[in-house]
């Protein structure tokens, strides 16, 4: 009982694999985990997202060669994916890259030796290509044109990218949508028996790459907000492993990612000081009175962690405060104590956004595909 559970975790690293270890807990969300326990929040809540099935993805992250072969891989489900804007530009980029190669290779050799023919040909595909790309408005379609550009798996001169429409220069977000582009050829509500074949032909005679990301079917905890299952290594730096004792409130081992104003009703937005505020705020009152904002709750408040004075009927609260105004009953200002500063930190590091080689991360349905 004892050695058997040890000598797995003394196995356990903090390495993820892609370079990005697990870090340990510092400073105030330290002593935050210590405020967690003291206040018995693990008898209620757990940190233990647990397992459910889920289908596939399979998202082509580089096209092959031949165009034919490609199309007949994708479009095996019931989509024409082949038609997409995406697939198509790819091919349209892979035959420019083509034709600049044989261009440069002709300009290579000596006058007398290049074949006209050859170069012609080149010139035209070039050009037919450059006009193509005058032709759609280039701000709405940079997406579409990167993310095309990256599965083509193409590299372009500066030159040749700004006649296509692309920009020359790339910022770190066009540059991040070539590195990780990507499009999904399935639903996601596959399984592996149906995806079999696909993933055979793409392999074998198209030559594409490809990634799997699995799509939560029936995960009650991705679809409540957890990325992935919880595993021993995730509770690797914790001083006390507080798993839980049952789900009285909902599991918490991501509400970290739901507080950090990083990601809001599942869209990735730029970290905003003003709405981490909010954000934050919105955790306080929850923890000074659960029913704050006129829902019903069966978690007790936990006023002592925090200051709090009557506001009177036409008083503002001061720097550092936060109103709390329930209808009829009261409107108080608060001042969260070292320890609730402390405890919203420690929630805060409890994520499961990262994935594990032994728990990918899994996506949540959309919504419009239910
Ligand atoms: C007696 C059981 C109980 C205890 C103890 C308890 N909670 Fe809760 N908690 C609940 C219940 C039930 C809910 C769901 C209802 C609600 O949102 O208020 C909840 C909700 C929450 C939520 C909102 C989660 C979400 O996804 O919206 C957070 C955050 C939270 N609790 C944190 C804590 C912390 C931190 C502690 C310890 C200081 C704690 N809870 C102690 C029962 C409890």
């Amino acid at each position: 009982m004892v050695y058997g559970p040890a000598s797995q975790v003394n196995n356990l690293s903090p390495e993820l694999g892609a370079g990005d270890p697990l870090r340990p807990r510092v400073g105030l969300a330290k002593q935050g985990e210590q405020v967690y326990r003291e206040n018995g929040c693990y008898y209620c809540h757990t940190r233990a997202a647990t397992g459910g099935s889920f289908g596939y993805e399979i998202q082509i992250t580089q096209l092959g060669d031949d165009r034919q072969l490609n199309a007949e891989a994708v479009d095996q489900h019931d989509k024409k994916y082949s038609r997409e804007t995406v697939f198509q530009k790819a091919y349209s980029y892979k035959a420019v890259a083509k034709a600049a190669d044989a261009l440069k290779q002709e300009q290579d050799k000596e006058p007398e030796e290049r074949d006209q023919k050859k170069i012609q040909d080149a010139n035209a595909t070039l050009i037919s290509a450059i006009g193509l790309s005058n032709d759609i408005s280039r701000g709405a379609e940079e997406g579409v044109n990167l993310k095309a550009y990256g599965v083509s798996g193409v590299s372009f001169e500066k030159d040749l990218l700004a006649q296509l429409g692309l920009p020359a220069e790339m910022n770190a977000n066009q540059a991040r949508l070539v590195k990780e582009a990507s499009f999904p050829v399935t639903d996601g509500s596959q399984s592996w028996k149906d995806i079999e074949g696909t993933i055979q032909k793409l392999k074998d005679k198209a030559g594409a790459q490809y990634k799997l990301q699995p799509v939560a079917k029936e995960w009650p905890d991705v679809e409540k907000g957890a990325g992935r299952q919880s595993v021993s290594r995730d509770f690797l730096f914790d001083e006390h492993v507080m798993i839980g004792v049952m789900r009285f409130g909902p599991d918490l081992s991501n509400i970290g990612r739901n507080i950090l104003f990083e990601e809001k009703n599942g869209k990735e937005v730029a970290n905003n000081p003003e709405e981490q505020v909010i954000e934050d705020n919105k955790i306080y009152k929850h923890l000074y009175d659960p029913q704050w904002n006129g829902q019903s709750s069966h978690m007790p408040p936990f006023r002592y962690l925090f200051k709090q004075r009557k506001l009177g009927e036409n008083e503002r609260v001061q720097s550092g405060e936060i109103e709390v105004e329930k209808e009829d009953s009261y409107r108080v200002a608060i001042t969260p104590t070292a320890k609730a500063k402390a405890l919203l930190e420690y929630m805060k590091s409890l994520r499961n956004d990262k994935p594990l080689p032994e728990a990918p991360l899994v996506r949540r349905k959309q919504a419009s595909a239910k």
